[in-house]
């Protein structure tokens, strides 16, 4: 018997750069099967691209709205039952709250939408609808990642002193200098992209990364953002002081100027009896520091992980985990909610940590353009 979950796919087509992410990671443990979407706006691109991955071009839609409408004449068993929210961010609250208010399952790029009241309008349908809804910060699906949530929550560092996210990236450099260029990026453009380029894009996955580690609330921002330009409506490099109480602070570092950085995510935060560094490039590898040892490397796949770690590992140790498996994981947990199997918390970033994502973008953009001033979140 096929039970594999039928997926369909919003955006992700064959121009896009997160499409095969999600195609990969949902087929990685055998518990989704695609079955339509739409992949472009454009209708012939929309239709080649399906037809180039097999999919029944019955199950192409030229848009979300007829494939809701569409898929909702279908019977229960035949009906696509979770969607996949790939698009530019402008159009992930018109698909989601539709498919929210049609009782689709959701997996939703992040940001969740462009501003915090509709990420709280997209909580409030869910909460009635009761249907699963993830958000993709993508990287906090490593076993390693997984493994570090675990030792904090079980006091293996201590009283959390000192958190030092970073995410530098420098992709944007070669297009931000030359005005016809920086005009035509949908990541640059307010009516796409909302109201931040850098700290909506990867500041984000860094802010998440820190509370879905620490298991602590930053309590308020203090943020300097650059646009580098006059012209340039969205910042692209944002330097963030965090302060979860008067005694644990920290800074997030982001940039997307940062020249000849590819996805330099680094993770380090310190407690009163030990600290964690950690690099998204390199992510097999975990420092974990003590006051009295030596510094010791943990990797992937070892007995003396975690269960939460180990559930997802697929290999013996040394086959090494990249982000295909990070994002295999989340998908993973997504399907084991929707079949009603136990998750270990953190199994898959909520639509709650979605809101609180928009919320905190919305504050540091508030606290730069106020003149890096303190804002509670
Ligand atoms: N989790 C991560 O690490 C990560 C990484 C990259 C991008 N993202 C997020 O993924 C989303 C997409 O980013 P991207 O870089 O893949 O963008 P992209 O511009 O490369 O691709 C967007 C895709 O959406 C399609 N599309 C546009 N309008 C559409 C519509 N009306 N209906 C159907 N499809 C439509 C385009 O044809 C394209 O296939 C963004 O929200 C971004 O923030 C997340």
């Amino acid at each position: 018997m096929n039970n594999k979950l039928r997926l369909g796919i919003l955006g992700g087509g064959g121009d896009s750069l997160i499409g095969v992410l999600h195609r990969v990671a949902s087929s990685m443990f055998d518990q989704y099967q695609i079955i339509g979407g739409c992949f472009n706006p454009n209708p012939k691109e929309n239709k080649e691209f399906a037809d180039s991955i097999g999919l029944n071009p019955n199950r192409v839609y030229d848009t979300f709205e007829i494939m809701i409408e569409e898929e909702m004449k279908l019977p229960q068993n035949e009906r696509i039952q979770v969607v996949s929210v790939l698009t530019p961010n402008f159009l992930h609250y018109p698909m989601a709250k539709k498919l929210l208010e049609n009782g689709f399952h959701v997996i939703c790029e992040k940001p969740l939408t462009t501003t915090h009241a509709d990420a709280l309008e997209l909580q409030k349908i869910q909460k009635e609808k009761q249907t699963a809804f993830a958000v993709t910060y993508t990287y906090t699906g490593y076993p390693i990642v997984r493994q570090m949530k675990e030792m904090i929550r079980k006091g293996v560092l201590g009283k959390i002193q000192k958190t030092d996210m970073q995410y530098y990236q420098g992709w944007i450099n070669p297009i931000i200098h030359d005005k016809s260029l920086r005009n035509s990026i949908w990541r640059l453009d307010p009516k796409k992209a909302g109201i931040s380029s850098c700290i909506g894009d990867i500041g984000t996955h860094a802010y998440h990364m820190l509370e879905y580690l620490t298991g602590m609330k930053v309590k308020q921002v203090l943020s300097d953002l650059n646009h580098l330009y006059s012209d340039n409506e969205l910042d692209i490099d944002g330097t963030v002081l965090v302060r979860f109480s008067d005694y644990s602070k920290g800074v997030i570092r982001a940039s997307q100027i940062a020249t000849g950085e590819e996805n330099g995510l680094t993770v380090a935060i310190y407690g009163d009896k030990g600290g964690f560094r950690w690099e998204q490039e390199n992510p097999n590898f975990l420092k974990y520091f003590t006051n009295d040892k030596p510094l010791q490397i943990l990797k992937p796949g070892h007995p003396y992980l975690s269960e939460f770690s180990l559930q997802d590992t697929k290999l013996p140790p040394g086959h090494p985990e990249g982000i295909f498996d990070s994002m295999g994981n989340i998908y993973n947990g997504v399907a084991r909610k929707i079949k009603g199997i136990d998750n270990f918390e953190g199994a898959f970033p909520t639509l709650e940590e979605g809101v609180r994502g928009m919320k905190f973008i919305e504050k540091v953009v508030e606290s730069n353009a106020k003149g890096n001033i303190w804002l509670s979140l």
